[in-house]
C-alpha cells in the first residue's frame, strides 16, 4: 500500500554505512526491509537484528547481513511499525504478534523510528485490541484475571489453534476501550503473574513517520504530556 511504502522509504533515509539496524515486523516494516535490501545491493554496509523469524527470513532473502542479538552491544537505529500511535508517540504494537522481541530490540536501540500509514494515528489509544503475551501454562487463569479488570481478553487463534509467538507464548487480545493513562494500564497488566509483556510502548519512539494516501510522508509532531 502506497502510504505504508512512502513512510518506510522516508525512514530508511536515516540509515547510514556501518550502522547496526533493528528490523521490526509487519507489512509496513517489510517495505523498509525491501528498500534496505536494494540499498545493500548498491553498496550500503549494515548489520541487522530482526524482531521476528518472518523479518529474519525476508532480510536473509534480500542479502542483508544478520547478527545475533547476543553478539551486539547496542543497536543504532530500529525501524518498526505500530497498530496505533497517539500524539505523545505512545504506541500499541503486537498486531503481528512480535511485541516482546520488538520491545527488547527497541529498548536496546539508540533511536526507534516508527512508520505508520495515516489510519494508525489516533487521539487516544485503545480502539485497537491491546495484545498481551502470556505464558501458556495457566493462560486460562491469566485470562480470567484480565477479564476481572474489565479488559475483555480473547485468545488469539490461528487455524483453530492458539496462536504461538516466536517465544512459544500465547496472545490475549484485550478490548479495553479508549485508554486514559497508558502507563498505568501497562504497569497493571505487566505486574500480573503469567503475563510476559503487553503491546503498550511508552516512551520508546524517537520519531514517528506517517505515510499518507496521496503519496507523501511527514514526521508526526510530538505533543508533550500535560
Ligand atoms: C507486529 C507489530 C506491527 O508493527 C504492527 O502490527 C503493524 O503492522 P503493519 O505494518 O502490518 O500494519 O507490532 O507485532
Amino acid at each position: 500500500m502506497e502510504a505504508k511504502r512512502v513512510a518506510a522509504e522516508k525512514a530508511v533515509e536515516y540509515v547510514a554505512d556501518g550502522m547496526t539496524v533493528g528490523l521490526g515486523t509487519g507489512s509496513t516494516t517489510a517495505y523498509a526491509i525491501h528498500k534496505l535490501g536494494e540499498m545493500v545491493k548498491q553498496g550500503l554496509k549494515i548489520k541487522a537484528v530482526a524482531t521476528s523469524t518472518r523479518s529474519e527470513t525476508l532480510a536473509k532473502e534480500l542479502g542483508i547481513q544478520l547478527v545475533a542479538f547476543a553478539d551486539i552491544d547496542q543497536i543504532d537505529l530500529t525501524i518498526d511499525g505500530a497498530d496505533e500511535v497517539d500524539p505523545e508517540w505512545n504506541l500499541i504494537k503486537g498486531g503481528g504478534g512480535a511485541l516482546l522481541r520488538e520491545k527488547i530490540v527497541a529498548a536496546a536501540s539508540r533511536r526507534l523510528i516508527i512508520i505508520v500509514d495515516e489510519s494508525k494515528v489516533v487521539q487516544r489509544l485503545g480502539l485497537f485490541p491491546l495484545p498481551v503475551e502470556v505464558v501458556p501454562f495457566g493462560w486460562e487463569l491469566t485470562m480470567r484475571k484480565l477479564a476481572d479488570l474489565g479488559y475483555n481478553p480473547r485468545l488469539r487463534t490461528e487455524n483453530g489453534k492458539p496462536y504461538v509467538t516466536d517465544n512459544g507464548n500465547y496472545i490475549l487480545d484485550c478490548r479495553i476501550g479508549l485508554i486514559d493513562r497508558p502507563g498505568q494500564i501497562h504497569d497493571r497488566i505487566n505486574s500480573m503473574v503469567g503475563v510476559v509483556d503487553n503491546g503498550l510502548f511508552i516512551g520508546y519512539a524517537s520519531l514517528v513517520i506517517v505515510g499518507y494516501h496521496d503519496g507523501t510522508a511527514k514526521e508526526l509532531p510530538r505533543k508533550d504530556e500535560p
